[in-house]
């Protein structure tokens, strides 16, 4: 055995979520953080081996997971452990910004106004169409580790600016690409009607039986999203695609309530998506039947604020025992922001969300929503050794907007922040 061990020692405290994890992220209270004091977390290859109080721990067990003599030992002196973050919703690659629109939007024009009008998303996807797979990369590298440096260890990368096939693979491999934290790719050709297409129904042909396929076929993405909304897909539209995009095998999740109660999450619901993202107007029976499922409901409060609306009925969800996550939505358009702190301050002051609550929607909830909560999401023995090192004390989190206390990240044991 020849395994790379690195061994934690002098943790203040270590969040390891691990109750988070056995409740399977539903009813989170404080004591779900499961915090162990003065602890000692060890890898091997990347997972970890041995996690619990240094007073338990015994240096002999390091010889039963590799070549102990080549250990790495790192002191922690002190300070905070938590899982990394998990931002399970966003629209990473793009290129040209709508600050214009902004603009627009606080003269009094809707989103649906000026997607109407062909601004919107068709507005980001013509530069989007006009980048370089080099000038995409670059772009969305420089905001992978903007994500990395507040902690983030695995991200969702969605497409869904190209709406042809090569922009969208362009696109998706862009997301393969990006080094840093683990990645998980999301296909959204369905996030808007083509320009390439006059009639939606076209367009939906067309990625039903062309673009879908090559999708899953080529493993370009591992789930595929769709925008279910008034003006953009409707249900029968949806059904067909997220009929087609199971049968293929790959994972489903679907933005669904966000502008109106569309019946969008009912929809998806008889898909088993993974997620169901928005939710601001998901009613009482449709909570109810969330909750039953192994589906995540993915909240995105900053892009409620950017679009000055109501926030999803957190609170409810949350009692009704639906597992919540909670992610920044990054996109030019109704969330252009990548500020974790932000989104948690949301989350607790709009949404009325515990900061227990908070904690466990952007690690275990949000890990779940990617259906990589076996790996990822909480500290505990066989997941991977993904986490953050704080500059302060965990109650300091999503706490002051555009600050955020962490000080180290590691990926499989190793750092992967940059910090200036
Ligand atoms: O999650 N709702 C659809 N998609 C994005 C917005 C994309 C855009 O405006 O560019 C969202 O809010
Ligand atoms: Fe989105």
């Amino acid at each position: 055995m020849h395994k790379r061990i690195f061994v934690f020692e002098n943790i203040g405290e270590i969040l390891t979520l691990n109750g988070a994890q056995l409740k399977g992220g539903r009813r989170i209270n404080e004591a779900d953080l499961s915090i162990i004091n003065n602890g000692v977390m060890a890898c091997a290859d990347g997972r970890i081996v041995w996690i619990g109080s240094q007073d338990k721990f015994n240096l002999k067990d390091l010889q039963s997971w590799g070549d102990h003599k080549k250990a790495q030992f790192i002191d922690l002196k002190g300070k905070s452990v938590l899982p990394g973050f998990v931002e399970c919703h966003t629209h990473l690659v793009f290129a040209g910004n709508r600050s214009h629109e902004f603009e627009w939007r606080m003269q009094g024009q809707t989103y649906q106004e000026i997607a109407a009008k062909g601004g919107g998303i068709l507005s980001t996807v013509k530069d989007t169409r006009k980048a370089s797979f080099s000038d995409l990369l670059n772009l969305a590298q420089k905001r992978t580790q903007r994500f990395v440096d507040q902690g983030v260890t695995c991200l969702e990368v969605k497409s869904g600016y190209g709406l042809d096939l090569n922009t969208e693979i362009k696109c998706l491999q862009v997301a393969g690409a990006l080094s840093g934290p683990r990645i998980v790719r999301t296909y959204l050709g369905a996030h808007a009607r083509s320009p390439d297409y006059p009639d939606l129904k076209e367009y939906n042909r067309v990625m039903l039986n062309e673009i879908l396929p090559q999708i899953a076929a080529e493993k370009y993405a591992e789930r595929v999203d769709i925008y279910i909304e008034k003006g953009f897909f409707d249900l029968e539209l949806a059904r067909e695609y997220l009929q087609k995009a199971s049968q293929l095998g790959l994972h489903i999740v679907a933005h669904s309530d966000q502008l109106s109660d569309f019946g969008g999450t009912d929809l998806a619901l008889e898909f088993s998506p993974q997620s169901v993202d928005h939710a601001v107007y998901v009613n009482d029976r449709t909570i109810q039947r969330l909750s039953q499922s192994g589906t995540v409901g993915v909240l995105l409060p900053a892009s409620d604020f950017y679009l000055k609306m109501r926030y999803p009925p957190a609170r409810a969800m949350i009692e009704a025992g639906v597992c919540v996550a909670i992610s920044t939505d990054f996109n030019p358009g109704t969330s252009p922001t990548q500020d974790l702190s932000f989104v948690g301050l949301l989350a607790r002051m709009e949404m009325k969300m515990t900061l227990a609550e908070v904690i466990c929607a952007y690690t275990f909830g949000a890990a779940k929503a990617l259906g990589k909560s076996q790996d990822c999401g909480s500290l505990d023995v066989g997941k991977y050794c993904d986490f953050s090192v704080l500059n302060g004390s965990w109650q300091e989190l999503f706490y002051s907007v555009g600050h955020h206390p962490v000080e180290a990240v590691y990926r499989s044991g190793e750092r992967i922040d940059v910090k200036e």
